[in-house]
């Protein structure tokens, strides 16, 4: 007999009668009539739900104290609560192929990274062991390691540069997979676990959908275009109802090398110029352009990987476009199709959103392995009364034609912010995470900000992006005409523009009620309906007087009913708070920590993030370390009530 799938994280959208519009008033009577007539399966309600066509209360009372905003080198969370470290850049995953300890000073190994955390850790989702169960004490998690920094991650950074280092910084990207279990001492890796994997920049992996095998897709290494080797600026994530993990290649562009020749304007949209952020090329010819010129249209897609089969091929599904991919967030329609929405995280990029062809089979998961191959790709029209559109990127269809210079629907997917430009889809400001509400199914995404909007030369203000030079950011919210995820009509609103009230330039102030906060960028909704924000205000940023005021990054909690937010845990100097996931009892928390110590300036130079932070090891230890932290209440109880 197949196990039932999990359903605790899971939204499914329902009919709805009520009209369309969103208006800024009444937000609880949006609520009212989510919950009755909805397929809930077994979403934990903390006791507030009912389906009796009742009212919905929202989630229970935030139950913790907020604490203060901190510019301080450790992990503060509310009285009553308390955190510890899990698994930090270095630390064994457990491999069964050995288990090297880390090395402060830089020494290990390319090959000893490989069976070790990588680094600077981003999204993090939580999958129940045995698979099908809502298993809270023994799980596997996947982790996101988004980049590297060389001046950390080597003996003497990047002097010299040299094909191991190159190595080692390939090791250090990706995805690990790691098991947890729950245990008299806390959380803890299982070590040896079968379980336990890395994928770097390095491992081989299939491209499927509409774009695998064409010629743009194909070089030395795969003359038939479906064939890539690894995956890397795995930002944000995602996960299927069946028990696979959406890893999400964001900046990739920062690793190709262009040289002295002309770069097509295909790469030049994406950002790709003859002088790349890393100096792999050096000693790796897939990254120079030269040699290779279409390896940079294998990276850029959403990378699916099954993390119950260690000897599983991960596989870039083109069907859900590529470009710099922050995240992609489920939500299950009445009839089992699939959406997941998606952000474009640059300066007045896209809003995207994924529809699958077919339903997903709870009940036979080898029946979903090619979901994600067919369906349809839209952008996002954010129009100024408050409605929106989803706008089909489909060959053929919306001006995507031949004669304007789209071959076929690969060349629409490999070409993906061409498609929206012609479609007319709507420019934001950088959206990153998005999280779809357990039982309203409204999607809430981040703009975490936009310093260029209004400036000469670059779009104004719109009313989705109503503020002109946006450093401080803000939180779109969406619902889908019918509550049905498949809709190309939506109707939205904007929850919360960040800021701090105490700025004196009064076009930054926000309207957080509550704990304000700037440059949202995580976010997630735990099974309750509370929503989890996640700051990235950049480092140098933080060096200006208005965001000390607001402290180190950090992670708040916001009550979506009555817009109340409070501040939940503060980071470590020099961090980024990203990426959480939860255990299906609402009682661990887990949590990643990026870039501590992350210097405003030259990254290369080991000594100049250890004086910002020495977090987590202390002074005595040395390198800041990215890692996974675990938040419980003392008393046990669930997290946030
Ligand atoms: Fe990797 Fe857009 O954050
Ligand atoms: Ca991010
Ligand atoms: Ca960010
Ligand atoms: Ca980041």
């Amino acid at each position: 007999m197949k196990p039932a799938l999990p359903t605790d994280r899971l939204a499914v959208g329902g009919p709805a009668s009520d009209d369309d519009r969103m208006p800024d008033a009444g937000r609880r009577g949006l609520l009212k009539a989510a919950v009755a007539g909805t397929a809930l399966g077994g979403l934990p309600f903390a006791g507030c739900a009912t389906t009796t066509g009742t009212r919905w209360q929202g989630p229970p009372a935030l139950g913790f104290r907020s604490i203060a905003p901190m510019v301080d080198d450790t992990v503060r969370v509310p009285p009553g609560y308390q955190v510890r470290v899990l698994s930090a850049w270095g630390d064994p995953i457990g491999s069964p192929l050995g288990a090297p300890a880390f090395r402060q000073d830089g020494s290990n190994t390319a090959a000893e990274q490989l069976l070790q955390s990588g680094m600077h850790h981003d999204a993090i989702e939580y999958f129940p062991l045995p698979f099908g169960s809502s298993q809270s004490s023994r799980a596997l998690l996947a982790i996101n390691h988004e980049y590297t920094d060389d001046g950390l991650l080597h003996v003497g950074g990047m002097e010299p540069w040299t094909a191991e280092k190159v190595a080692k910084s390939q090791a250090a990207h990706g995805v690990s997979i790691l098991e947890v279990e729950a245990t008299g001492k806390g959380w803890q890796v299982v070590n040896p676990s079968r379980h336990a994997r890395r994928i770097t920049a390095r491992t081989p992996m299939a491209i499927s959908g509409p774009a695998a095998g064409n010629p743009a897709l194909r070089t030395s290494y795969d003359s038939s275009g479906t064939l890539a080797r690894g995956t890397m600026n795995n930002c944000a994530g995602g996960h299927t109802p069946w028990g696979t993990y959406l890893t999400c290649e964001e900046n990739w562009h920062f690793y190709f090398n262009g040289g002295s020749a002309p770069i097509p304007e295909a790469l030049r949209r994406y950002g790709v110029r003859a002088k790349g952020a890393t100096r792999w090329h050096e000693h790796d010819a897939r990254f120079d352009l030269a040699l290779e010129p279409n390896e940079p249209n294998r990276f850029g897609w959403v990378v699916e990987i099954d993390p119950y089969d260690p000897e599983s091929v991960p596989v870039k599904r083109t069907a859900l476009g590529r470009f710099k991919h922050e995240g992609a967030m489920l939500a299950i329609a009445p009839d089992r199709r699939l959406a997941w929405y998606m952000g474009d995280d640059e300066a007045f990029e896209y809003v995207y959103k994924f529809v699958t062809r077919d339903p997903y089979n709870p009940r036979d998961r080898a029946a979903n392995r090619n979901l994600l191959d067919h369906g349809t790709l839209y952008a996002a029209r954010f129009n100024d009364d408050g409605s929106g559109e989803w706008l089909e990127l489909v060959h053929g269809r919306n001006g995507l034609t031949r004669e304007n210079g789209f071959a076929d629907q690969a060349d629409v997917l490999i070409r993906t912010r061409a498609a929206a430009d012609r479609v007319g889809a709507t420019r934001m400001d950088r959206p990153e995470w998005g999280a779809v509400h357990p039982t309203t199914f409204e999607v809430y995404m981040t703009m975490t900000n936009n310093a260029l909007r209004g400036t000469p030369g670059r779009p104004g203000p719109d009313a989705a992006n109503p503020r002109a030079r946006n450093v401080f950011g803000h939180i779109l919210r969406w619902r889908e005409a019918g509550r049905d995820p498949k809709a190309t009509r939506f109707s939205w609103d904007i929850f919360a523009l960040g800021g701090d009230p105490s700025s004196a330039d009064a076009g930054q102030h926000g309207n957080v009620k509550g704990d304000s906060y700037g440059s949202p960028d995580g976010l997630w909704f735990d099974p309750s309906g509370y929503l989890w924000i996640q700051t990235d205000v950049s480092t140098s940023a933080l060096n200006r007087g208005d965001y000390q005021r607001m402290g180190n990054n950090q992670m708040l909690v916001a009550d979506v009913v009555t817009g109340e937010t409070r501040r939940f845990m503060t980071g470590p100097n020099g961090c980024e708070v990203t990426g959480c996931a939860m255990s299906p009892d609402g009682r661990s928390l887990f949590v990643n920590i990026q870039h501590p110590g992350e210097p405003a300036g030259d990254r290369s130079n080991p000594a100049r993030p250890k004086a910002i932070s020495s977090w987590p090891d202390g002074a005595a230890g040395g390198r800041p370390r990215s890692a996974t932290v675990v938040v419980t209440r003392i008393d046990g109880g669930r997290i946030g009530t």
